[in-house]
């Protein structure tokens, strides 16, 4: 079996991947820049999809910094973050929704009009879609970005139509055990002087910091039900953006983050980058995200294979 046909079953391990990649997470592992340490368990008991749904229900909750804790409230910065928590922002929640990864393989998908057809559609960091309305449709409705967006002049932040008329989460890595002072003291990116103003000019926008207990509670369930070490590092945006939408909407549709048949080096749709770890992970634990996602998928194995599409029943639709 093909190693894509390995991963459509969810039943790869690092040690399939190329040389490289194998590499890349070793080292990883062993530099541990963000101090992560692991005593859990690793995956003492396979889960089945539903009770691993039970366990992202349970402790996957969406939280972002509302300005209520040191330093941030010492700073006056509560006037900042939005009144509004995020998962009461749309207050109804959505029904369907979908998640469009950045990947080279929904090139030639023509999966747009089925994309625009949900009701929300969450991307990510700089994924375009003008000119790329035919695989990847044009409605926006969240975005999720990195810190890097926010820091990296390159990226045009406060004028790029990409970051406009949505909602933005944003994201920076934190470490594993620092508290907010040390984190807003030594951020990845520092996002916090342009996030105050963005918040400045365009108060009515809604616009999150994801709080980092957040990032690494969804880390530690990745790592809980994988039979390996994963790259200590913090979840792919992709990731994180699943488990968001899984908060707000009744239904979620992932396309193209688990490879279709289409599976390319590709880096991004809108880019001329060739690197397969975009897709199978150098930093973040993206083969590990990938198994346990696979193991959630309700959708067909015809939707995987030929849309790259996984469908995941949203929070309120489980029963635990
Ligand atoms: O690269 P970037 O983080 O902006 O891409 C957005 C998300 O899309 C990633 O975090 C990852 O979850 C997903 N992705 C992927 N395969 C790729 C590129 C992106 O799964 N080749």
């Amino acid at each position: 079996k093909s190693f894509l046909q390995k991963l459509w079953k969810g039943n790869v391990s690092a040690k399939m991947l190329t040389p490289h990649l194998q590499k890349a997470r070793r080292e990883y592992l062993r530099a541990n820049k963000l101090g992560v340490s692991y005593t859990g368990k690793h995956n003492s008991k396979k889960l089945n999809p539903q009770e691993l749904l039970c366990v992202l229900k349970k402790r996957a909750h969406v939280r972002t910094l509302d300005g209520k804790e040191a330093p941030f409230s010492n700073l006056g910065w509560e006037k900042y973050f939005p009144q509004t928590p995020l998962n009461l922002l749309y207050r109804q929640g959505f029904s369907s929704c979908a998640v469009v990864s950045s990947a080279g393989a929904i090139l030639n998908s023509s999966l747009g009009a089925e994309i625009d057809a949900h009701d929300a559609v969450l991307r990510f960091n700089t994924a375009p879609t003008r000119n790329y309305e035919r695989d990847v449709g044009n409605k926006t409705t969240m975005r999720i970005i990195n810190s890097q967006i926010l820091t990296n002049p390159i990226h045009h932040f406060t004028d790029s139509y990409l970051y406009k008329d949505v909602t933005l989460v944003a994201w920076d890595p934190s470490p594993y055990f620092a508290d907010l002072h040390m984190w807003y003291h030594k951020p990845d990116y520092n996002l916090f002087p342009p996030y105050e103003q963005h918040r400045k000019k365009n108060p009515d926008q809604p616009f999150y910091i994801i709080h980092p207990k957040f990032t690494w509670e969804l880390w530690k369930i990745i790592q809980e039900n994988s039979n390996e070490k994963i790259q200590p590092n913090p979840p792919s945006s992709g990731f994180i953006g699943i488990l968001i939408m899984m908060s707000m909407c009744q239904k979620v549709h992932v396309y193209e983050y688990i490879p279709s048949y289409r599976q390319t080096d590709l880096c991004h749709y809108h880019e001329q980058y060739y690197d397969a770890a975009c897709t199978l992970g150098a930093y973040h634990p993206l083969l590990y995200e990938k198994m346990l996602v696979q193991r959630i998928n309700q959708g067909s194995e015809d939707n995987l294979l030929r849309k790259g599409k996984v469908t995941l029943p949203g929070f309120s639709s489980i029963q635990c």
